[in-house]
This record gives C-alpha cells, sequence and structure tokens, in this order.
C-alpha cells in the first residue's frame, strides 16, 4: 500500500472539485481496510468510496483511504433466485449491467447511478421505483473501532428514502466492505410503472419488449436526457432530497399552484419533487462564475469546470434560504458536505 501525500481528489468526486488529501491511500481488501484502521485513529481517516455524492469545500487535512476492492460471489441459488455477494469496490453501474447479461432481476431501474456497490446502502440509492432495499439481502462491514467484521441484515440497516442507520446511529462508525443482492432469475419482477419508463419504452426502438434489459436501456436513456454527465458537466446527482410534508401543507401549496407535482408517501403525506420547488423559485439554468444549477433538473447542482465547493455550497444555501421564506419548506441535503 503506497501513501501518497498532498494528492488531487479532482479525479475522484464527480463534481471534479480540485481538493487536495494530506494524505491518500487506495486500498484493495479488507486486510487492507483493517491494517489501516489498526495503524490509524479512526479520526485521522476520511473514507472514500465512488466520490458522488460528496461535495469537497476545502482541503482534507487527513488520510484518505479510497475503497477499490472488487470481485463478485455467488453465494447460494435456487431455480427462482440468486444471491451474489459484491466488494464495496465495484462500480455500481457496470455491475448493473453485468446482472443484466446474466439475466438476474431486479437492479435495472437503478442502471447508470454512479458510485460504487459499497455505499449503496448508507442512502439506499433509489430512482424509478425501485430503492436499493428492494434488493438487498444484507451487508459486511468492519466497525472502525473494534476492527472486527459484522454483518448487518436488511432489518438491521433501517432503510427509508435516501436513509439507513449508516447514516444515522452508526454514522461514521463502520466500513462497509461487500454487499449481499437477492436477484431473480426468472419470473422477474418488471416495474415500469414510473412515468416516463413506460413511455420511453413505447418508443419503436424497443420493438414493445418489456424485459429487464428494456427496461435498463429505458431508464439509461431518460437519464442521459435529463441528468448531467459527471465526466462532462462535475456533479453529484440530486443535491437535496424530496422534502415530505403533511397532505394538508399540500393543499396549502395547491391554492397557489394547481399543478404541484407530489408522489404519496401513505395516508398523510406527500413528497414533494424539490427540483420543481427549485425551479418555481427560478434557480433553474443560473450559473456564477463556473456554480451552477443544471438547466434540465433544477435538482442537480454543477461544477462548469473551475468551481470551487464552497461555491457550490453558496449556490445550495441560497437555494435553501429561497425555499424556505417562499415555501415555508427546509431542503435537506442529500449530499454530505465535507
Ligand atoms: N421537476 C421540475 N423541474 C425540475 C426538475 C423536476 O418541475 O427542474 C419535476 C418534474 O417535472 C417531475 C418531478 O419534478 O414532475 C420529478 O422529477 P424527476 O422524475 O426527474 O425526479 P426527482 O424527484 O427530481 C428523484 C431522485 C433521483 C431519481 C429520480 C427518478 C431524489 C432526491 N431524487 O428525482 O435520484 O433518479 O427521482 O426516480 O429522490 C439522485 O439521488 O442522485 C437521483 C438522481
Amino acid at each position: 500500500m503506497e501513501i501518497k501525500k498532498d494528492f488531487s481528489l479532482k479525479l475522484h468526486n464527480t463534481f471534479g472539485l480540485d481538493v487536495k488529501a494530506k494524505q491518500y491511500i487506495a486500498v484493495t481488501s479488507t486486510e487492507e481496510i483493517k491494517h489501516i484502521l489498526k495503524r490509524f485513529y479512526a479520526s485521522e481517516l476520511f473514507i472514500l468510496s465512488g466520490g458522488s455524492n460528496i461535495l469537497l469545500t476545502k482541503d482534507l487535512e487527513k488520510t484518505v483511504v479510497h475503497l477499490q476492492s472488487q470481485g463478485k460471489e455467488l453465494i447460494e441459488e435456487n431455480e427462482n433466485q440468486v444471491r451474489i455477494r459484491v466488494q464495496a469496490g465495484e462500480n455500481w453501474h457496470q455491475f448493473v449491467l453485468w446482472c443484466i447479461e446474466q439475466n438476474y432481476g431486479g437492479l435495472e431501474n437503478l442502471s447508470l447511478i454512479p458510485g460504487c456497490v459499497g455505499t449503496s446502502p448508507i442512502q439506499n440509492i433509489g430512482a424509478y421505483g425501485v430503492e436499493l432495499k428492494d434488493v438487498f439481502h444484507s451487508c459486511k462491514a468492519i466497525h472502525v473501532q473494534s476492527v472486527n467484521e459484522e454483518e448487518f441484515t436488511k432489518a438491521d440497516c433501517q432503510f427509508g428514502y435516501r436513509n439507513s442507520i449508516f447514516k444515522n446511529k452508526v454514522k461514521g462508525q463502520y466500513i462497509i466492505t461487500s454487499v449481499d443482492f437477492l436477484l431473480t432469475k426468472k419470473n422477474h419482477q418488471l416495474k415500469t410503472g414510473y412515468g416516463a419508463i413506460q413511455e420511453e419504452l413505447s418508443k419503436p426502438a424497443y420493438h414493445g419488449e418489456v424485459s429487464i434489459k428494456t427496461i435498463s436501456e429505458a431508464v439509461i436513456a431518460i437519464r442521459k436526457s435529463k441528468l448531467p454527465n459527471p465526466k462532462e458537466i462535475g456533479n453529484s446527482g440530486s443535491f437535496f432530497k424530496n422534502p415530505i410534508v403533511d397532505l394538508s401543507y399540500l393543499a396549502f401549496i395547491q391554492k397557489k399552484y394547481p399543478e404541484v407535482p407530489f408522489y404519496q408517501i401513505d395516508e398523510k403525506q406527500v413528497k414533494i419533487p424539490a427540483g420543481w420547488l427549485i425551479e418555481k423559485a427560478g434557480f433553474k439554468g443560473m450559473r456564477k462564475n463556473d456554480a451552477g444549477v443544471h438547466k434540465k433538473q433544477a435538482l442537480v447542482l454543477v461544477n462548469y469546470g473551475n468551481a470551487t465547493g464552497q461555491e457550490i455550497l453558496n449556490i445550495a444555501h441560497q437555494i435553501q434560504k429561497t425555499i424556505q421564506k417562499e415555501f415555508n419548506i427546509q431542503l435537506e441535503a442529500e449530499v454530505n458536505i465535507i
């Protein structure tokens, strides 16, 4: 394991921010992680995975541990299902494509999400009507103090909307080393209910075929049409969570904006798209220097080249302040601000 000093993280965060780490170590196995945890105090370390859900606002006076473990392993299978163990450093989208090639169903709606497998449970990644928890079996994680590897079942993880125990009760206490997925081998549960998927699949290019492969292709096409490719324009996907409000509050907003979109969560609450609120507040497409709000999806903050994390954070704060004032809603960042 080579320790690099004053290492630029520009290529290792999808916002493309040129922030330096005091030290940087790439690790490729659980043994290497354990070795580092025994050598450093946990408080001296910063654990980096795909870098797709962080906004780095300053240089890191820590040792960055970059998780790069690779590997997929079939743990068990029967006629209908397969359980696959995937190492934390595997690229998420490449793993999804591999599953589709094997005809393993369950992850197709989660195509083209940036990041790595190991961080997927932390915020229970979700898109187009599917969340990670729907296919999650368990994960292994090392406790940073005891350096023991422990197993977390689905119930242990306490998954919620963009939420899990790893963001709450045990935040910063564990490093996830592998994730087990339960996937279907036949009778796949195809989920096309999310508006845009059906519309996309009805295009002639799909020849009326509805399968895990075409759903993945449709999701990729939809995402490409509205979300900026981090390789071209730095971004971290949705910057904020969609706020959850009571039905009575929705009715209040509807008086002024009868067209407000919403997703029903239960009999009492709905989620309002933060992108819609931000657009209504006039921020869509705004730009200050190289920091801005994406033209096609107001929920995505972008770095056009040389923005600093602080400039992006300033826009985020300005958005939060305005939405609070105009809608009396507190937008919560989905991205981790460092
Ligand atoms: N909308 C606007 N203006 C905008 C953006 C959106 O009016 O600038 C409206 C749309 O017209 C639509 C609604 O908001 O009626 C929802 O938009 P969209 O379907 O694009 O989804 P979203 O709620 O903005 C969520 C996830 C995305 C995920 C999509 C699809 C969150 C915070 N974001 O976005 O996740 O891909 O649904 O399932 O829940 C991510 O987490 O990084 C991410 C991209």
